[in-house]
């Protein structure tokens, strides 16, 4: 697939691209029970069933199931025997975040460019065939027991990907409007966010574009730093968050407590009419970040207009914040898990293309109230 390259900082002379990315390929999520995971995101999240791996498929180990949505791809995978990294993944974090994949041109040269510069190999080129032609996929590791996977699919014309078979089912909610991954999130440990600030622009050639230091993202009780990281087209965007000190504990504190380590925090679905994706998603069942009404007292005081209807907004606890380019509508589920560890932000874009800066302290407020009832705070 031909990519355009959408770069304002690039110029002429610049170097070219070591790691060019064409986006989010899919995510995968290691948990206890795929089937009923699967079930979770079709139900409540609108994906739809797309492909399945498993003994049926003559996968040994495991079962993956994948759906889709517009351009979002999960991957649900589960061990269905004890011994394997996958069990051993489960056993120390719970359900999470496994494999951020990324589509390239050509996964032997990413593997190539990033371990040539310290990248940490996880998975050597490999090409998988079957009828519907091959992919070729390298990997290398990241923060925590978090990978990149490199995915070449343009020799591949089946569902997902060898080894997979077409899953067919007779449940097939409707779509709730969620169109493909704007960000992923990774928090790191203390001290840890310069070290993987300089992994993402040494090993991967990506650029820090955002940062957000403590007296940010502080609120009276606790506080966190971040580093937005972009690679050359911004397709690709991975902020990293570690905890900073406060008088309690912070959020990134309680999350690595809870997960054992590094990992992903929340991966952010962008959607182009965020009212009613959030509609739909309550609808179903997800549950979000509650907000102050004191929120929207102010709010356009600080945001000025916005095309839509404050009301609906409050109602359903969506954020707003704006920047030079435009503004942006934001709002966080809860961890969707039983740790307090993965959630998931629904973003739609309305000409911004920061994080929410401005929504940092009420949200954070709100997050820690949660964090108060669990008693983690
Ligand atoms: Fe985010």
């Amino acid at each position: 697939m031909a990519t355009e390259t959408f770069s304002p900082s690039r110029s002429a002379e610049a170097p070219t691209d070591f790691l060019p990315l064409q986006g989010t390929d899919y995510v995968e999520f290691y948990v206890g029970n795929a089937k009923q995971a699967a079930h979770y995101y079709k139900t409540a999240f609108g994906f739809q069933s797309l492909a399945y791996a498993g003994p049926e498929t003559g996968v040994k180990d495991r079962a993956s199931y994948v759906v889709r949505q517009n351009k979002l791809t999960f991957v649900l995978t589960t061990p269905i025997k004890n011994n394997n990294e996958i069990a051993d993944h489960i056993a120390r974090h719970g359900d999470g975040v496994k494999v951020l994949a990324l589509k390239v041109e050509d996964a032997t040269s990413a593997w190539e460019e990033t371990t040539k510069r310290s990248g940490k190999s996880y998975l050597e080129p490999a090409t998988l065939k079957d009828d519907d032609g091959e992919v070729v996929m390298s990997g290398i590791h990241t923060y925590g027991d978090t990978v990149h996977l490199f995915i070449e699919r343009k020799n591949y014309s089946g569902p997902f990907m060898p080894g997979y078979r077409k899953w067919e089912s007779v449940y097939n909610p409707t779509g709730t409007g969620l169109l493909y991954v704007d960000h992923c999130v990774g928090n790191v440990g203390w001290n840890q966010m310069n070290p993987w600030v300089k992994f993402y622009e040494e090993v991967m050639g990506f650029k820090n574009i955002l940062s957000f230091d403590d007296k940010d993202i502080s609120t009276e009780y606790s506080a966190l730093m971040s580093k937005v990281m972009s690679n050359g087209n911004g397709y690709v965007k991975f902020p990293i968050n570690e905890p900073a000190e406060g008088k309690k504990k912070s959020q990134v504190e309680e999350y690595l407590e809870f997960y054992n380590g590094e990992g992903v925090q929340h991966v952010a679905l962008a959607t182009h009419n965020i009212i009613e994706t959030v509609t739909e998603l309550r609808n179903r069942g997800v549950e979000f970040v509650k907000i102050p009404e004191s929120y929207y007292a102010t709010v356009l005081d600080r945001v000025g207009h916005i095309d839509e209807d404050l009301k609906p907004l409050s109602e359903l606890g969506i954020l707003i914040d704006r920047d030079e380019e435009g503004y942006l509508l934001q709002i966080f589920s809860k961890p969707v898990e039983d740790r307090p560890t993965l959630f998931f932000e629904i973003i739609q874009r309305k000409g911004a293309k920061s994080f929410g800066k401005g929504n940092f302290k009420a949200l954070f407020e709100a997050i820690e109230r949660e964090q108060a009832e669990r008693g983690n705070l």
